[in-house]
């Protein structure tokens, strides 16, 4: 990227939901000060209403020239435009062609499984750092696999054979959200969704020991005991996309040289209070998974839940939280306990959060260069960790009681 850039941050969708909060975030943000911002969106009227004297550009995703023009004019592009498969492909090529880094909040695997198959290479080339996953899927699974291999790399000089983590949550629903969610039920959206290694196109040999992993994807499937992790534990709704994020920064890290460790696996649920409210979760996730199979109780599930541009309110937003347990194992037995607080809906507070900061950090220069279809903490490293710290969000390890 040679060329000065008239922006060092766009926002794309900066009067939808969560890009309402991002544009908010964005312009009070001390950091934000010394940036040249812009939002961007397809309707001018609305897009005034978020300005406050940022610049706006109006730009409709199915507008490929003038996305093109975005995509140059910016350092980094953040854009909040989804459902990704619907309306994402022509900014996220642009990006790569122009050597424009690029993030948003999808957690559409199989559509970024064809960002990779399309893009990584030509990223490469141009420099641009591709970072999709950067709200609540998958950034507390795939930087707190990460902190927990870090931890007993620099610790303990060991290698790590396994992740585990429990989450527990207390959030909204927005209407994008559930617009992706019943997008993803469609069976040409959601091909591949529950493959392990949807988002690694190719596996290098000695990364991924598949049987292992097939192992801990089954016991994810029902809940059980885990005693390291505070009780029991439920199939966890996003556990196979952010799995399969964990896996891929795992495959690119070994390609870095810096491989998590002999026969890694991660393994993720939803923390439960005792063995009825796990058995329980598990029904009720099996009943709608169930039910989205059939297309007419999706389309009549599209009349009851919020629709795109809604989402909880102010105060539903505030009172929201989330917090991930976890409990690392190293080659020669070390045990490392981690834990992740945020207060804050995750769909909304936590995830604005962490998009914004994962943009302040590529705009500031805080991320290593190197392009390519990336993760979140393959692009943006222990520094996105330190940052979001500052942010308020609490990321520790400490020894596991023994
Ligand atoms: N990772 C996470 O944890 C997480 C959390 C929340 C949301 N999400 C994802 O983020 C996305 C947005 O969610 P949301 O709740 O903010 O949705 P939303 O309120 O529906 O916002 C969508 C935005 O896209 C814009 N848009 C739609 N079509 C466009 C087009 N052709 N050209 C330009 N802009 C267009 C909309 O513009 P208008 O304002 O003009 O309609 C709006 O600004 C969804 O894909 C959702 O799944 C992820």
């Amino acid at each position: 990227m040679s060329q000065p850039r008239e922006f060092d941050i766009v926002l794309l969708g900066a009067t939808g939901f969560t890009g309402r909060q991002a544009a908010g975030f964005l312009r009070a943000h001390p950091d934000a000060r010394a940036l040249k911002l812009c939002f961007a969106g397809r309707d001018p009227t609305r897009l005034a209403a978020v300005s406050a004297g940022t610049p706006l550009r109006v730009v409709d995703t199915r507008d490929v020239d003038a996305v093109e023009r975005l995509a140059a004019s910016t350092r980094v592009l953040v854009t909040t435009v989804g459902p990704y498969a619907r309306y994402g492909d022509a900014v996220v090529d642009a990006c790569a062609r122009n050597g424009t880094d690029y993030l948003d909040i999808t957690g559409e695997t199989p559509w970024v499984r064809r960002v990779i198959e399309r893009l990584d290479a030509l990223a490469r080339q141009t420099g641009a750092r591709i970072v999709p996953f950067c709200g609540f899927d998958s950034v507390p699974s795939d930087l707190g696999a990460y902190m927990m291999v870090q931890a007993l790399r620099e610790r303990h000089d060991e290698g790590t054979v396994e992740v585990r983590s429990a989450f527990r949550i207390k959030g909204g629903l927005n209407g994008g959200t559930m617009a992706t969610a019943l997008m993803l039920a469609e069976p040409e959206h959601g091909e591949g969704l529950f493959s392990p290694y949807v988002l690694v196109p190719t596996r290098a040999p000695g990364v991924f020991d598949e049987p292992r992993v097939a192992a801990a994807m089954r016991e994810d499937l029902r809940p059980h005991p885990d005693e390291a992790l505070g009780g029991w534990v439920a199939p966890f709704v996003m556990a196979p996309v952010n799995g399969a994020v964990v896996r891929r920064s795992q495959a690119l890290w070994a390609a870095r040289g810096e491989p998590y460790g002999a026969g890694f696996v991660y393994q993720e649920g939803a923390a439960a209070r005792g063995p009825l409210r796990a058995w329980a979760f598990t029904a009720g996730g099996l009943l709608i998974g169930l039910g989205a199979r059939w297309r007419w109780l999706r389309r009549a599930a599209e009349r009851f839940v919020p629709k795109p541009g809604e989402g909880p309110t102010e105060a539903q937003m505030d009172d929201g939280w989330f917090r991930v347990v976890l409990v690392a194992r190293g080659e020669r037995g070390t045990q490392l306990r981690g834990r992740i607080l945020s207060q804050g809906d995750p769909g909304n507070r936590s995830t604005v959060r962490m998009l914004c900061s994962a943009a302040l950090s590529l705009a500031l220069g805080e991320a290593a260069p190197g392009g390519g279809v990336l993760t979140p903490s393959v692009a943006l490293g222990l520094g996105f960790l330190d940052r979001l710290r500052r942010e308020g969000m609490e990321w520790v390890v400490e020894p596991a009681a023994s």
